[in-house]
């Protein structure tokens, strides 16, 4: 698939497919997420390069066969797709690559990212964790997944192997300490790491605000 006109009508086509399958999905992970996260990529790139294509691909399926939106035994719902639209081999291989390199899978694993484009599109991924939306997107999973908000007698854990993570169902401010407030030490480009920043010290503000709430003392 060379030519832009080409690529832009696959795009086109791979946000209306996935527009429609994540519509209303009610765990954090809805349609405006995977905009956001191509909108970030996309900002991302201007400054640190890498294809477009690639990257706008990788970011609109990223979470197609995220493994808490779907059970293991169904097949690849990327590469179905990639196969429909007809992208080259190459291009497919590229783009599931950057797919399969995205996700955090605890705080004592590493998640590298080998390619400019798998580096972009993880930070992009994790920018949109952190920060105000980063808050709102956590109990909104923890919401819809019925943990209990807070639990002073249940602390956070450092998972080191992926099952471990996948299996937590501790309480949502756990999930803080688990893996939001490491993001901006495991961003890939200065780019991110520079937005990242302001995300960053805003929720740690809400966290500290949060205790003094919970302990009355404001
Ligand atoms: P990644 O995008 O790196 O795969 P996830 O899909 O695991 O990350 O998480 C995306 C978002 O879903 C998190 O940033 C968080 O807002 C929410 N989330 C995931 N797991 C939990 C959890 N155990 N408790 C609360 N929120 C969670
Ligand atoms: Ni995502």
């Amino acid at each position: 698939m060379n030519s832009n006109i080409q690529e832009k009508e696959v795009i086109k086509r791979t946000e209306a497919h996935v527009k429609q399958l994540f519509d209303g999905e009610g765990s954090g992970h809805d349609w405006w997420h995977i905009y956001r996260v191509r909108n970030l990529a996309l900002k991302i790139s201007e400054k640190e390069g890498g294809d477009l294509f690639i990257i706008e691909m990788a970011a609109l399926l990223h979470d197609l066969d995220d493994w808490k939106l779907k059970t293991e035994k169904e097949a690849s719902r990327t590469e179905a797709w990639l196969h429909q639209v007809q992208v080259d081999n190459d291009q497919q291989e590229r783009i599931l690559q950057v797919i399969s390199e995205v996700s955090f899978k605890g705080a004592e694993v590493e998640t590298l990212a080998t390619t400019t484009e798998a580096k972009i599109v993880q930070d992009a991924d994790r920018l949109d964790a952190i920060g105000a939306i980063g808050i709102a997107r956590t109990f909104a999973y923890g919401g819809n997944k019925g943990r209990s908000m807070y639990d002073p007698e249940t602390p956070p854990v450092m998972h080191n192997n992926f099952e471990a993570y996948k299996k937590n169902n501790g309480p949502t401010i756990n999930h803080f300490y688990e893996k939001l407030l490491l993001l901006k030490d495991r961003l890939n480009t200065v780019t991110a790491i520079e937005m990242a920043e302001k995300r960053h010290t805003y929720m740690e503000t809400f966290l500290a605000r949060f205790c003094a709430e919970w302990d009355g003392e404001i």
